[in-house]
């Protein structure tokens, strides 16, 4: 897919196919995702996949509700070590670590878009009991979650702020430039079926609610 296309066509997916992925797939990702930049190219990111329904629920219950979740049939932790960071930037270290775990989960959902699949990018959950349930290390943050699958639906395009209210030129505040010289906003590109926000978060809350009287019943 071409550049643009795929950035246009990425969408936060919360609304999984009940399809498996495999692992060979996930690893395809991965592996070109890990040709993203990191400060000093120190790679401190570290990926736990998790595919076991069991595992999945008992993470998933470290979202904060987010039910829908558990239907993405991997689940991807983005694990921070900072110490590779922090030996070699000092005081820098822990902001550069950080962006590092961003920047490469950026590559995965951009790749995943390539490769026909959805994703979502989860930073609401309680990062301790995260780490309680698979065993992370003291040392070691889970910065990340990366939901991925087959989508079902993608969300409707969020939309974003023109560029002449994030820019400015030489100096923070001026936003004096010469006409002509701007890029012009180019309209979003046609993704997959898509649906509005509210809608999908009403049907995801329904399902979580379902899932769980299921669970209830089933114990
Ligand atoms: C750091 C970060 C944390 C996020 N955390 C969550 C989350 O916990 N739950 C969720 O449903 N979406 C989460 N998102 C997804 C954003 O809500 C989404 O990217 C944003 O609304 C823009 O929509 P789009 O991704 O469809 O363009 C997160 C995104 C980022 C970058």
């Amino acid at each position: 897919m071409e550049f643009d296309n795929i950035v246009h066509t990425r969408r936060t997916c919360r609304d999984f196919k009940k399809k498996d992925i495999s692992m060979g797939t996930i690893g395809e990702v991965l592996d070109i995702s890990r040709f993203a930049p990191s400060a000093g190219n120190v790679q401190n990111w570290y990926f736990i996949v998790v595919k076991d329904s069991e595992k999945k629920e008992a993470l998933v219950d470290k979202c904060k509700g987010q039910a829908w979740m558990n239907d993405a049939p991997a689940l991807i932790v983005i694990c921070n070590k900072s110490d590779d960071c922090t030996k070699k930037f000092k005081e820098k270290g822990e902001q550069f670590s950080i962006q590092n775990c961003a920047i490469i989960s950026s590559y995965i959902t951009l790749k995943a878009t390539d490769m026909g699949l959805g994703t979502a990018i989860v930073g609401a959950f309680n990062d301790k009991e995260v780490k309680r349930v698979l065993d992370i290390p003291n040392n070691i943050s889970p910065e990340g979650i990366v939901a991925i699958g087959y989508p079902n639906s993608l969300d409707e395009d969020q939309e974003r702020e023109d560029l002449r209210y994030h820019t400015y030129f030489e100096s923070w505040g001026n936003k004096e430039f010469t006409k002509g010289t701007w890029p012009i906003s180019k309209p979003l590109g046609k993704a997959t079926k898509k649906v509005s926000q509210s809608t999908n978060r009403a049907k995801l809350k329904a399902s979580g609610l379902l899932r769980k009287v299921k669970n209830k019943i089933k114990n």
